[in-house]
């Protein structure tokens, strides 16, 4: 029987990267998105080179929505090994201005859906012997820009979730991380009718000590490492990926 992963927001950007990573290394993959044509298109992808994989029409933030989908993929594929995290979504706007509407739908999707998904998913990860979680948080959960109040909130909160459920999931052999990406390029990786070629300055590029503005296979090798028996003893960690980006002082002269 293959292990099997399942991903949120699977249709495109990163999400859509992740489930044909997954594939690629053998596991079933169960994607679920808002975006049904998106989605469908992932599994005729996966499909095309032998891969295995379902899709649900689902929204994260809402409950039953979720627990279709795992109650779906645990029947369809028989166990559940690993949960990607990714589906996430911005409102970015003026902090005088932000609706308590917006600021609630952000937190909706990116923190409570992370929640709603990984409980569903840890019940029966817990029945099959273990697993592993990976929540996609962002570099932005501890530094701003002006106007991103909801969307750096909910990511920090992702960074909290990450921890205490990895110290509640531990007894259960399920292990929970967090990655947070940077800037990565994903105008290349939406529905193949929306793909529009990405252009970076010089200066977007030199803003990165790699050198490159990142794209979404940085971030699925990685999750993809973080699932595996090799990564075993890492648990309750963050790891950016953002070509170190962060770590880089800049100084106007
Ligand atoms: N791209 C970046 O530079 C970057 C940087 C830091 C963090 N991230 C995080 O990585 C994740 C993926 O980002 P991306 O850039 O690929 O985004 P994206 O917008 O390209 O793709 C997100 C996918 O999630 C789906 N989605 C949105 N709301 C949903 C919901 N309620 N339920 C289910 N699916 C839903 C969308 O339809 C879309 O297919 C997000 O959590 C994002 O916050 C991205």
């Amino acid at each position: 029987m293959k292990k099997t992963a399942l991903i949120t927001g699977g249709g495109q950007g990163i999400g859509r990267a992740l489930a044909v990573k997954f594939a690629e290394n053998g596991y079933a993959v169960s994607l679920c998105d808002v975006d049904k044509e998106a989605g469908l298109e992932v599994v005729k992808h996966i499909r095309s080179f032998g891969g295995t994989a379902l899709f649900l029409q689902v929204d994260v933030a809402a409950e039953e929505d979720v627990r279709r989908w795992v109650k779906l993929t645990a029947n369809e594929f028989g166990r559940i090994d690993v949960l990607i995290n990714n589906a996430g979504i911005s409102r970015n706007a003026s902090f005088l201005e932000l609706t308590a509407e917006d600021f609630d739908r952000v937190i909706g999707v990116n923190l409570r859906g992370s929640f709603l998904c990984s409980r569903e998913a840890a019940r029966v990860m817990k029945e099959s012997g273990g697993g592993s979680i990976v929540n996609l948080s962002s570099t932005r959960a501890l530094m701003s820009e002006a106007g991103t109040e909801a969307y750096s909130a909910s990511k920090g909160g992702i960074l909290a979730l990450t921890h205490a459920m990895a110290v509640s999931l531990g007894p259960d052999d399920i292990r929970v991380n967090a990655v947070s990406p940077g800037w990565i390029e994903t105008r290349d990786w939406q529905l193949s009718s929306r793909v529009t070629t990405p252009h970076h300055s010089e200066q977007d590029k030199l803003q990165h000590p790699v050198g490159r503005v990142g794209i979404p296979y940085d971030i699925a090798d990685l999750c993809v490492y973080l699932s595996s028996d090799q990564a075993g003893f890492i648990t309750g960690q963050n790891f950016v990926v953002d070509g170190g980006m962060t770590i880089k002082m800049i100084y106007d002269e």
